[in-house]
């Protein structure tokens, strides 16, 4: 797909489609709308006149135009009421027209990437949110479909027309930038969508290596050997019941330039969670498979950071290993030594992310960083906690909570806090070692960030719990249904915003 910007008047642009916006309630139309109705000869107000169309929110009518304007067709699509407008419902709308023609088998169609006069809403957001909409929401995973591939409908070309001379290179960026984290967004989806067979821990670095050669950074894999010599003995406990080695990521961003902020994002790669001897029961297991999300979000965000070329040091580090029973896997009631030095107790084998993570987290320790953001599926309770669409959040350091939280407002990624409060640190005590890997029913969120709070030591750090929106159940309006590639827009988000308040 590729998206062109025209300088042109999209009443007079000739194309398959082209996008016409309309708010619920309103007298007069956009600009654009008007411009489109006028040129037409009021093939709009028509069907308005009629009562077929109201604007409410997504709803859709399509127009044959029969030659009155050089487009084949209008799409007429609502945005709502005025007043109940906001980004995350444009990007919606994007997403929903583009799917509404998609689904015709149209494959081009033209619009005007932002909506004239309106204020709330900065230029950059409109071009970045109108752009990724498209893109996120037409994505579909069909690697494995080998059967009647002729029938996958795919939009090839999308044209954002505008007269505006004076704001296209504004716009030009803010479109770049869009794909630059979509296709962020498409690599962590494919990769969560993918099944455990086919994105080994082995398989998974070669991912990361490609995307390091491909974007100029470092990437280092760590083996067996080399996280026995480190004395990463918790995240190698993990591994040790599959025949599949693990591997520990790095990826490293870093340009030419001194003195610039390290941000380490570690993201957990549970290639395939079966709990191990705390055996999952079998029922959704296969859901399992996205036990990754919070690696792959990583690559993701590091592809994005690269390309956009963003003054910070940024440090990805993921723990990839598969948690699976057998004769020789780690059992509960183990003491493991990790990176750490701290002891750990097994309660279960099935909280297995967090000592993945404990060791990642020592090892960040190395970089001396300024932040350090986690992602991870850690825990089902915390789906049972806020929902599936919501990435529960903790950590020690409010400034960077903040940040969290202002990512989560410009990009929709929706983020609630969660308190680690010492009281919760009772459940985590063990009689024989330093901590033991799970406390107990309640709180069982709160108690795995406490668990890293742990090892995360004295550095500003967040954790991100994603087990909910890791995958959509559902199709939302621009998350269509399965793998979501959450955290990489929040996390690139918090990235692009580093200076600002620093
Ligand atoms: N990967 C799971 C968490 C999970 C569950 C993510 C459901 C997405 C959907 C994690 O490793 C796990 O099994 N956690 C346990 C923790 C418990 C043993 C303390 C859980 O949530 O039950
Ligand atoms: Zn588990
Ligand atoms: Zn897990």
């Amino acid at each position: 797909m590729k998206v062109m910007l025209q300088k042109d008047k999209l009443e007079a642009f000739p194309s398959e489609a082209v996008v016409a916006f309309h708010f619920e309630g309103d007298e007069k139309f956009l600009r654009e709308t008007e411009a489109i109705d006028k040129a037409s000869g009021g093939l709009i107000s028509e069907v308005i006149q009629a009562g077929d169309f109201q604007g409410e929110l997504y709803q859709t009518s399509l127009i044959y135009t029969k030659g009155a304007i050089p487009a084949k067709r209008i799409l007429l699509i609502g945005l709502g009421k005025r007043r109940d407008f906001h980004l995350d419902k444009w990007r919606g709308t994007a997403s929903k027209a583009a799917r509404f023609l998609r689904d015709q088998g149209v494959k081009g169609f033209s619009l005007c990437p932002y909506l004239g006069g309106e204020r709330k809403i900065s230029l950059e957001d409109f071009c970045q949110g109108l752009v990724e909409g498209i893109y996120l929401g037409l994505y579909e995973f069909n690697e494995f479909k080998t059967e009647e591939r002729e029938k996958i409908k795919e939009v090839e070309a999308i044209h954002l027309v505008t007269p505006d001379e004076k704001r296209i290179s504004r716009i030009q960026k803010a479109v770049e930038a869009a794909e630059i984290i979509s296709k962020a967004v498409y690599l962590a989806r494919n990769l969560v969508s993918r099944p455990a067979n086919r994105k080994t821990p082995s398989m998974l670095a070669q991912v990361a290596k490609e995307v390091a050669e491909n974007n100029g950074l470092r990437c280092e894999i760590l083996n067996t050997e080399e996280m026995e010599k480190l004395g990463m003995g918790a995240l190698l406990a993990v591994a040790s019941g599959s025949h599949e080695s693990p591997k520990f990521i790095i990826l490293e961003y870093k340009p030419p330039k001194s003195r610039l902020d390290t941000v380490v994002v570690i993201g957990k790669a549970i290639t395939f969670d079966s709990g191990g001897l705390s055996l999952k029961p079998s029922e959704n297991m296969d859901k399992m498979k996205h036990d990754m999300g919070g690696g792959a979000a990583a690559i993701g965000v590091m592809q994005a950071t690269s390309q956009l070329k963003l003054p910070l040091h940024l440090v990805a580090l993921i723990p990839a290993t598969e948690n699976l029973p057998s004769g020789s896997a780690y059992r509960p009631g183990d003491i493991l030594n990790s990176l750490s030095g701290k002891t750990i107790e097994v309660i279960s084998t099935d909280a297995e992310g967090r000592l993945i993570l404990a060791d990642a987290l020592a090892y960040s320790h190395r970089t001396k960083p300024k932040a350090i953001i986690d992602l991870a599926t850690l825990t089902g309770a915390c789906i049972i906690a806020l929902g599936e669409n919501v990435t529960g959040m903790m950590g020690n350091d409010d400034e960077l909570k903040a940040r969290v939280r202002r990512a989560s407002d410009r990009t929709g990624e929706k983020v609630w806090e969660l308190p680690l409060w010492e009281e919760y640190e009772e459940q985590l005590k063990s009689e024989v070692a330093d901590i033991k890997n799970v406390g107990g029913r309640p709180a069982g969120t709160i108690t795995g960030g406490v668990f890293l709070k742990k090892f995360a030591g004295e550095y500003p750090w967040v954790h991100l719990d994603i087990a909910g929106p890791v995958w959509a159940e559902k199709d939302k309006p621009y998350i269509p249904k399965g793998a979501t590639g959450v955290g990489v827009r929040l996390v690139v988000q918090l990235l692009r915003d580093w200076k600002v308040g620093s």
